[in-house]
């Protein structure tokens, strides 16, 4: 039998529970052992509830209980849960989170610290909720060099994008109902605007190309200045916004961007809608690969935790070797990647136009029934450099979102 304790009882240390009473059963055939939780610490009681009796409130009770062998770390956020899980590290115990913000900020170091112990540190749920992307990363596309990674890596806002065009549906709305689903971070800033993406693409970098992608140095922006306009052009040309957290190696420079863009349904990430995340990894063996499933949501998260569970406890006394070294990798500036670019303006008067054409060359002009005032282009292939000095020139607000056609 293994012992194990989780930290936080919320959205994903519940759903931790419950799959391992659900499936408890075939998970100790698949691990060799019974994981048993002796403990659950959090701030509350649960009163009445099965899991009162393993509740503590104390974190040294668990770390210094030396029957524990494997901390599940779901609180969120960075601190307390940096210091607790490098405190059980230290302590000889394995550490398996779902928590991104803790493992961007101190992945490499925590890595490291438990090949020393002889421990491991797991955190496949910490990218793509349910989906396997950090393992096959680690240990089924080893004998790749990864060119590219691109993804829908929110599942909030990609719940919200959808809403918006498949049922008109307002932001605010989708919004709410993907809190009520709990798929939003506790602050919703955070998926809106693309921070969490932001983490999960320095995670899934740094694991890609083995150095520390410090997701400080990401280029991030956000849905909040999408409307209901963008998405009513986006269908007029058959396409889709979706917000891809994207990093490629061009030569021997890596680029690395968040940002909400268009794509046409001959992408592979096209068709990923609602909660659903979508990873496309570039090999130069491989070729191209697809990872898919729910991105977000208590199930599907808890699954990717407790699979990290078994493989820990498959590993007692071994480390598992992962590729992440704490050198920082030096990104190329995002200002010099070259996209195309919609651009919009309302309310466009003959003069405005006559400069844009002048300013911008050779445009394609996308045109929307409903919205005879608006001028709406696609621009050439420009680098963002390029873009905004363009921009610059017109002297009105533009509405552009890049794109990845
Ligand atoms: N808020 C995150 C999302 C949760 O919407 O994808 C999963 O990391």
């Amino acid at each position: 039998m293994v012992n194990i304790a989780v930290l936080g009882y919320g959205t994903v240390g519940s759903g931790v529970i419950e799959v391992l009473n659900l499936n408890g059963e075939s998970i100790s055939k698949r691990c060799g052992h019974d994981i048993n939780v002796k403990y659950i610490l959090d701030l509350r009681d649960f009163k009445g509830e099965p899991v009162e009796k393993l509740i503590v409130h104390d974190y040294n009770v668990i770390v210094n209980d030396p029957e524990i062998k494997i901390i599940v770390e779901v609180m969120g956020g960075v601190e307390p849960a940096y210091t607790f899980v490098k405190e059980a590290i230290l302590k000889g115990k394995s550490v398996c989170t779902s928590n991104k913000e803790l493992v961007a900020k101190h992945g490499a170091e925590l890595l490291e610290l438990s090949k020393a112990q002889k421990v491991n540190f797991l955190f496949e749920a910490s990218v793509g909720g349910g989906i396997p992307i950090i393992r096959p990363l680690n240990q089924s596309l080893t004998a790749d060099e990864i060119e590219e990674i691109t993804g829908i890596l929110n599942g909030t806002t990609n719940y919200i994008l959808t809403k918006m065009s498949a049922d008109n549906e307002g932001f605010d709305s989708a919004l709410k109902e993907a809190q009520a689903l709990g798929y939003a971070e506790r602050n919703p800033e955070a998926d809106v605007e693309g921070y969490d993406a932001c983490r999960k693409i320095a995670i899934l970098s740094s694991l890609a190309f083995g150095m520390q992608v410090d997701f400080e140095d990401i280029y991030t922006e956000g849905i909040s200045q999408i409307s209901d306009i963008d998405v009513l052009y986006a269908k007029a040309m058959g396409a889709s916004i979706k917000l891809l957290a994207t990093s490629r190696k061009v030569g021997n420079r890596v680029y690395a961007m968040v940002a909400p863009m268009l794509i046409k349904p001959t992408h592979p990430l096209f068709s990923v809608n609602g909660v659903f995340n979508g990873i496309f990894v570039r090999g130069n063996v491989i070729g191209d690969v697809m990872f898919y499933g729910s991105g977000a949501g208590k199930l599907p998260t808890a699954s990717a935790v407790v699979a990290d569970v078994v493989d820990a406890a498959k590993h007692v006394g071994t480390n598992i070797m992962t590729f992440w070294s704490s050198k920082k990798l030096e990104l190329a500036d995002a200002k010099t990647a070259p996209h195309r670019f919609f651009v919009r303006i309302s309310d466009c008067d003959d003069n405005t136009r006559e400069l844009i054409n002048q300013v911008f060359g050779k445009i394609e002009e996308i045109k929307v029934n409903a919205r005879e005032k608006d001028y709406a282009f696609l621009t050439e292939a420009l680098s963002e450099a390029e873009y905004d000095e363009k921009a610059d020139k017109i002297g009105k607000t533009l509405n552009r979102i890049r794109v990845m056609f």
